[in-house]
C-alpha cells in the first residue's frame, strides 16, 4: 500500500537521489543509480506528492544552469518517476564543498557521531564551510517552498532535512519562510547514531549544532537510545526544559518532539528480487557462503571480521575448503585518507590470509571491491549460509534487514553486532562483540553448524518482524509525527510541555536551595523581572512579582540584589523595594540596604568623550530615537524607529561612536556607552557577594542569578560553578553560560514563588530593615542551620533613601586589597557545598 502525505514534501539531503555522470560516447549528462535506504524509502513519496528534492548531484558543474537529464525510459529504480523539474541541485565552488563534505561531514561528524572521537578533527574553517553550505541548502529549500506555494496553493509544505550534513539549515529556512509569510512544517531525520553527551561535548560548537537541529518541529532518530542522548544534550548543554517520558524538548518557546523511527527496507521488493535472482556459483555443492556487504568504511568493522574468520580457520581446520567468505565492499569517500588507508589494510590482510590458507581449488576470501547490482546482491543474500553484519558502530544497518528479506530458500543465520541500531530489535540474530575475536570466531562456527530447526525458527521470527515493520511503516510513523499521514484516522496532537510550573524548579534548585539555606538572589531587571517594553519607563514589574520580591526581601537569610543596566537611581525607583541591594549601570554603582555605596572610578578622559558623544547623538534623536543619560554611561535607543529608517539612523550612530572613540555595546535595540574599564555585572556580582557574606561567600550561601541579555552573561560566567544561573530567552538561538534557560519573565516569577514556598517557614524581618552584613557569620558553613531564625538587625544610619555617607570609590587594585583585608574564616576541609551547582558546559 502506498504511503501518502497530506503535504507536498521537500526532501533536503546532501545527495540527490541519483548521481550525475557523463555518457562516454555522447558526452551527455546521464543519471546513475545511487543505491541506499534513504533513496528507496523517500523517493516514491516525493514522486507521489509532486514534491521536490534539494541535494548535490555528485558533480561540480561549471555551468549553474545546466539541465538535469530525465530518467532513462528503461529505468526501474524508485527515482525513475522523479522529473528533472522536481530536483534543485546544489552547485557551489569545489573548495567550499570539499571543506564542508570531507573537512567537516566526513572528518568530524561521521567519526564523532560513531563514537570514534580520536578519529575526529575539529577545524573552525571547515565548520565555517559547513555553515555556509547549510545556508546554501537553506536558500534552495526556500526556493523549493516558494515553488510549492504556487503549484499547491493553500497546502503547507513539509520540509524534511536528512542526516548529519543538514544540521544547521532549519533555522535559516524557518526565518526566511516566516519573513515571506510561507507556512511550513519542518522535520529532521538522522541516519547515523546520535552519541552520548560525553562525546557530543567534544565538538567545540555543540550548542550551535543542537540549536540548529532544534529548529525543526519533529526530530527523528533510529532508536530510543539516540533520542535520549539528544534530549540529554539539550538539557545539559543548552539548559532546555525536557520531558523524557513524552520525548519533548522546549527551546525558544517552541516544543520540539523527538521520535524513535527505526528505518527499514522495502521488504517485498527484496523478496521479489530474491525470488528471481540467478543462482550464486559455488566451488562445490557443500560449500557454505559467509557473506558481508558494506560500504568500505572504518565503522563497519571489516578488518575485525576478517581477523575473526582467520581465527575460525585456525581453530577449525576442518572448515578449510568448506566455507568461503565473500566480502562485498563499495568504495566510499575515496578522497579521505582514512578510507584510503583502510583499503590498503584490507588488501593486505586479505592477501595474507588467502596466502596462508588457500588450496589449489579454493581461496578462503572472495573480495569484491565495487557496487553490485540489486539482482546480484539479492542472490548473495539468498544463497549465503551466514551473513556477518558486525559494524563497530552503525546507526541502523540495512544490510541485516535486506539479508533476512532475501532468505527465501534454505534458512541461513544472521550474526549481528549489538553496536548497530538493528541490534536493538533483531533479537533472534546471533549477537557478537566484533572486538572479541575468539568469541566472534566461535559464533561464526556456531552459525555454520546450527541445526536446521533452530535456523528456521530464528529466521522465521526475524523475517516476520521485518515484513511488518518495513520502510512503509517507517514512513507512516514519520508522517504521523508531523500530522501529515493521509489515511490517518486519528490525527495525533503534537505533545506539549506544560507551561513552567513551580515543580520544575524543584528539579533545578531542589538540592541546592533548602529550607535552611542562606540565599543570595541576584537578578537583572529588564527582560528578567519586568517584560521588555517599548520605552524603559513602561517596563514595569508585574504586581505579583513585586509582592513576592517584597516578601522575600523580608525573609531572614535572603539577600536580594538587582543588577541592572539602568542608572542606580532609576532601577531603585522602578523596583522600589526596601532592604535590597541595587546595582546600576551594570554594577558601576552599588547601593546596599544599609546605605553603603560603592562606585567604580571612571577615567576623566572617558567622561569628556561621553559628553561629546551625547551631544552628537542628540543630532539623530529623530523618528523615535532618543538618548538616555545614566551618569557613567549613555544609551542610544532606537526601538521605536520605524523599519525603513533604522539602517540609516543606526549607521549614523555607529559612526559617531567610532569618531569619538567609544566602543558600542549592543543592547535590546539600543547602543550603550560604558566606561572602558574591566568591570561588568560579573565582577559586580562577586563584589556584592563578597561584601555581603565575606570572601568565602561561596561556602556559606546558595546563589541564584537570573538575567536575559549579553551583559548578564558576564555574571553567568563569573558565577559558573558557584551559583545556579538562568538565562531568560524567548526566541533567540544563543550561546549561554547559564545552566538553565527560562522562556519568559513569567517563568522568573514562578521561580520566585518556588523559592518563597521553599523558605516559607521563616519569620519575616521586622520593618524589612536589613543590614548589609546582617547575614555574615563566620562558621564557614554555607547553609548553617539557624533555627529558630533570629535575624541580626542593624539599623541603617539614614533609613529612608539618602545613601549613607560611607561612600567608597575604589579602583580595581584597592578593591582587591580591601577584599583581602576583610575577615574571612578559613576554608575548612569540608567546605565544599553538598550540592554545588553543576552544569557541564564547554
Ligand atoms: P550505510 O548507510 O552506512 O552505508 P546501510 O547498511 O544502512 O549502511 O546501507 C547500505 C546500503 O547500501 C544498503 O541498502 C545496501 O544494499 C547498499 N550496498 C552496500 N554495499 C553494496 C554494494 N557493494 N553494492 C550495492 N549496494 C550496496
Ligand atoms: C551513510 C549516510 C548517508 C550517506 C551514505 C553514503 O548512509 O548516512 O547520508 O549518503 O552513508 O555516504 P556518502 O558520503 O558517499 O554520501
Amino acid at each position: 500500500m502506498k504511503v501518502q502525505s497530506t503535504s507536498p514534501i521537500v526532501v533536503v539531503a546532501n545527495r540527490l537521489p541519483f548521481c550525475l555522470g557523463t555518457n562516454p560516447e555522447t558526452g551527455q549528462l546521464v543519471r546513475k543509480q545511487c543505491a541506499g535506504g534513504l533513496v528507496t524509502a523517500v523517493a516514491p513519496v516525493v514522486v507521489e506528492t509532486q514534491g521536490l528534492w534539494v541535494g548535490w548531484s555528485g558533480l561540480h558543474l561549471e555551468d549553474n544552469n545546466v539541465a538535469i537529464p530525465e530518467a532513462d525510459p528503461n529505468d526501474q529504480t524508485p527515482t525513475a518517476g522523479l522529473k528533472s523539474n522536481q530536483v534543485l541541485p546544489v552547485n557551489v565552488p569545489k573548495k567550499l564543498f570539499d571543506d564542508y563534505y570531507n573537512g567537516c561531514c566526513n572528518a568530524t561528524f561521521w567519526p564523532l557521531f560513531h563514537s570514534m572521537p580520536d578519529r575526529a578533527t575539529f577545524q573552525a574553517d571547515k565548520w565555517d564551510a559547513y555553515r555556509q553550505m547549510n545556508a546554501e541548502f537553506a536558500r534552495l529549500t526556500v526556493e523549493a517552498v516558494k515553488r510549492l506555494s504556487e503549484t499547491h496553493p493553500g497546502e503547507v509544505p513539509l520540509v524534511w532535512l536528512h542526516d548529519y550534513h543538514m544540521m544547521l539549515a532549519a533555522n535559516t529556512i524557518r526565518e526566511k519562510c516566516d519573513e515571506l509569510n510561507l507556512p511550513i512544517k519542518m522535520a529532521f531525520f538522522l541516519h547515523i547514531p546520535f552519541p552520548s553527551w560525553d562525546i557530543v561535548r567534544l565538538f567545540p560548537w555543540d550548542d550551535e549544532l543542537l540549536q540548529g537541529i532544534l529548529g525543526c518541529d519533529s526530530i527523528g532518530f533510529h532508536i530510543e537510545d539516540y533520542c535520549l542522548n539528544f534530549i540529554d544534550c539539550c538539557q545539559r548543554r543548552l539548559g532546555c526544559r525536557v520531558d523524557r517520558q513524552q520525548m519533548l524538548v522546549e527551546h525558544n518557546s517552541r516544543t520540539v518532539s523527538i521520535n524513535p523511527l527505526p528505518i527499514s527496507i522495502p521488504y517485498e521488493r527484496f523478496v521479489q528480487l530474491a525470488e528471481k535472482a540467478p543462482q550464486v556459483v559455488k566451488n562445490n555443492l557443500h560449500e557454505q557462503l559467509l557473506l558481508a556487504v558494506d560500504r568500505l568504511d572504518y565503522t563497519k568493522g571489516l578488518v575485525h571480521r576478517i581477523k575473526a574468520f582467520e581465527t575460525l580457520l585456525q581453530k577449525h581446520p576442518e572448515q578449510i575448503e568448506h566455507v568461503t567468505f565473500l566480502q562485498v565492499a563499495v568504495p566510499s569517500r575515496t578522497d579521505v585518507k582514512e578510507y584510503q588507508e583502510l583499503k590498503e589494510e584490507l588488501d593486505q590482510i586479505i592477501g595474507r590470509i588467502n596466502g596462508r590458507f588457500s588450496t589449489p581449488n579454493w581461496s578462503p576470501i572472495r573480495y569484491i571491491y565495487g557496487c553490485v547490482s540489486q539482482d546480484q546482491l539479492a542472490a548473495f543474500y539468498r544463497d549465503a549460509s551466514v551473513a556477518v553484519v558486525t559494524p563497530l558502530r552503525d546507526g541502523m544497518n540495512l544490510v541485516a534487514k535486506e539479508f533476512v528479506a532475501c532468505q527465501t530458500g534454505e534458512p541461513g543465520v544472521l550474526i549481528l553486532s549489538p553496536f548497530a541500531g538493528a541490534g536493538t530489535s533483531m533479537h533472534e540474530a546471533l549477537h557478537v562483540n566484533p572486538y572479541e575475536t575468539n568469541e566472534f570466531a566461535d559464533t561464526i562456527y556456531r552459525a555454520l553448524t546450527m541445526p536446521k530447526d533452530e535456523r528456521e525458527l530464528r529466521m522465521k521470527l526475524l523475517r516476520r518482524r521485518e515484513r511488518e515493520y518495513d520502510v512503509n511503516f517507517w514512513l507512516r510513523s514519520f508522517l504521523k509525527t508531523v500530522d501529515c499521514l493521509n489515511d490517518d484516522n486519528k490525527s495525533m496532537a503534537p505533545g506539549r510541555l506544560l507551561p513552567m510550573r513551580e515543580e520544575d524548579f524543584s528539579e533545578f534548585l531542589g538540592l541546592y536551595v533548602t529550607e535552611s539555606s542562606r540565599l543570595a538572589l541576584l537578578m537583572d531587571y529588564d527582560g528578567t523581572l519586568a517584560p521588555i517594553a517599548p520605552h524603559p519607563d513602561l517596563a514595569q514589574m508585574p504586581t505579583e512579582t513585586r509582592r513576592v520580591l517584597e516578601r522575600l526581601a523580608h525573609m531572614p537569610d535572603v539577600n536580594i540584589a538587582i543588577i541592572s543596566g539602568r542608572s542606580l537611581e532609576n532601577v531603585k525607583s522602578m523596583v522600589g523595594i526596601e532592604g535590597i541591594t541595587y546595582a546600576g549601570n551594570h554594577g558601576f554603582e552599588i547601593l546596599h540596604p544599609d546605605g553603603t555605596m560603592f562606585m567604580h572610578p571612571i577615567p576623566h578622559e572617558y567622561e569628556v568623550q561621553l559628553e561629546a558623544l551625547k551631544q552628537r547623538l542628540e543630532e539623530i534623536c529623530i523618528d523615535g530615537a532618543w538618548v538616555e543619560s545614566k551618569g557613567t554611561g549613555i544609551t542610544f535607543h532606537y526601538r521605536e524607529v520605524t523599519g525603513d529608517r533604522v539602517a540609516d539612523i543606526t549607521a549614523r550612530a555607529q559612526q559617531m561612536f567610532k569618531e569619538i572613540g567609544i566602543t558600542i555595546h549592543q543592547s535590546h535595540c539600543a547602543y550603550e556607552a560604558r566606561p572602558p574599564v574591566t568591570w561588568n555585572k560579573g565582577r559586580a556580582s562577586i563584589y556584592i557577594l563578597r561584601t555581603l557574606f565575606g570572601l568565602d561567600w561561596c561556602d556559606r550561601v546558595s546563589t541564584i542569578f537570573a538575567g536575559d541579555d549579553k551583559t548578564d552573561e558576564d555574571a553567568m560566567k563569573a558565577l559558573q560553578g558557584m551559583a545556579v544561573t538562568f538565562r531568560v530567552t524567548r526566541s533567540q538561538n544563543l550561546r549561554t553560560a547559564a545552566m538553565h534557560r527560562l522562556p519568559s519573565t513569567d517563568a522568573v516569577l514562578t521561580m520566585l514563588k518556588w523559592i518563597e514556598r521553599r523558605l516559607g517557614s521563616r519569620v519575616p524581618i521586622c520593618n524589612g530593615q536589613r543590614s548589609r552584613t546582617a547575614s555574615v557569620s563566620s562558621n564557614g558553613n554555607r547553609s548553617p542551620p539557624r533555627s529558630p531564625s533570629t535575624p541580626h538587625i542593624r539599623s541603617r544610619a539614614n533609613s529612608n533613601s539618602e545613601p549613607n555617607k560611607q561612600m567608597m570609590t575604589i579602583n580595581d587594585k584597592i578593591y582587591h586589597q580591601y577584599i583581602a583585608k576583610r575577615a574571612s574564616p578559613p576554608r575548612s576541609s569540608s567546605t565544599s557545598p553538598p550540592h554545588s551547582p553543576t552544569r557541564s558546559t564547554m
